[in-house]
């Protein structure tokens, strides 16, 4: 199984100190909804952020949509054998279902997601798609990995092992039953925090120019589908 957990992800509601900026109040209107009901956008709130604490990890939710679209829907998803986290900044950790299938359009993938932030889970009825569980990244990573004896705690980073594609392939098992964790940054900028990084025995450095998440997110997922032997026989 290939465990995907999208680290640190730049997403979250429009906090507090910011509701009452003229900006943030102008943008809630044309959306008919209350600034605290907004998801935090650079491309919207560029100007209010600067007086946000960590601006610069922050309020980046097209790296989440964009690393989704890139592992959903694929024929090792629809073979049964990934399971996708998303670890927000403030600790909480959504599960986000297999089966989803997410919007193709942007804005709609917002309004989805500001639903999930303010009610926990989407939809607000039935078998959910995606919903907050209550557990932190350390547990989450220990129970993703226990049952089996062996399993492979790997963090993508730029500054860890330099390793080739022929080489990520090597370090990947032949076997779908040994659970594979990967942690890939869902941040634009700014360091991954020690405490996140220290949870991931093996760090890897996938290419010597700081990459997107996105395309660490498919590299990985698709070397993988295709050492575990989902893809590539045609
Ligand atoms: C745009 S980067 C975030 C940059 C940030 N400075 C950092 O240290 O993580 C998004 C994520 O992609 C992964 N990444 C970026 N470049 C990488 C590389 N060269 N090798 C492996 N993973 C990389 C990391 O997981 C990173 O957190």
């Amino acid at each position: 199984m290939l465990h995907v957990i999208l680290l640190e992800c730049a997403i979250e509601l429009v906090p507090r100190e910011l509701t009452s900026l003229k900006e943030i109040q102008a943008h809630a209107r044309r959306r008919r909804k209350k600034p605290g009901q907004l998801m935090l956008d650079q491309t919207h709130h560029g100007r209010a952020m600067i007086r946000l604490d960590g601006k610069e990890k922050r309020g980046r939710p097209d790296i989440t949509f964009l690393s989704l679209l890139s592992i959903l829907e694929t024929p090792l998803c629809k073979a049964g054998l990934l399971t996708v986290h998303l670890h927000l900044v403030d600790g909480r950790v959504i599960e986000i279902s297999p089966d989803v299938r997410l919007p193709r359009n942007y804005d709609r993938f917002v309004g989805l997601f500001e639903q999930l932030l303010m009610n926990g889970r989407i939809p607000p009825e039935g078998e959910p798609l995606a919903r907050m569980i209550d557990t932190s990244l350390p547990d989450l990573i220990s129970n993703l990995a226990a049952g089996s004896g062996e399993s492979l705690l790997l963090l993508a980073i730029e500054n860890g092992t330099k390793t080739s594609a022929k080489s990520l392939r090597s370090i990947l098992p032949q076997d779908s039953t040994m659970p594979v964790i990967l942690g890939v940054g869902a941040f634009p900028h700014g360091d991954m925090s020690n405490s996140v990084k220290e949870l991931f025995s093996t760090h890897l450095k996938l290419d010597k120019e700081v990459m997107m998440a996105w395309h660490v997110c498919a590299e990985v997922l698709w070397t993988y589908s295709s050492r575990v032997g989902v893809t590539g026989r045609l």
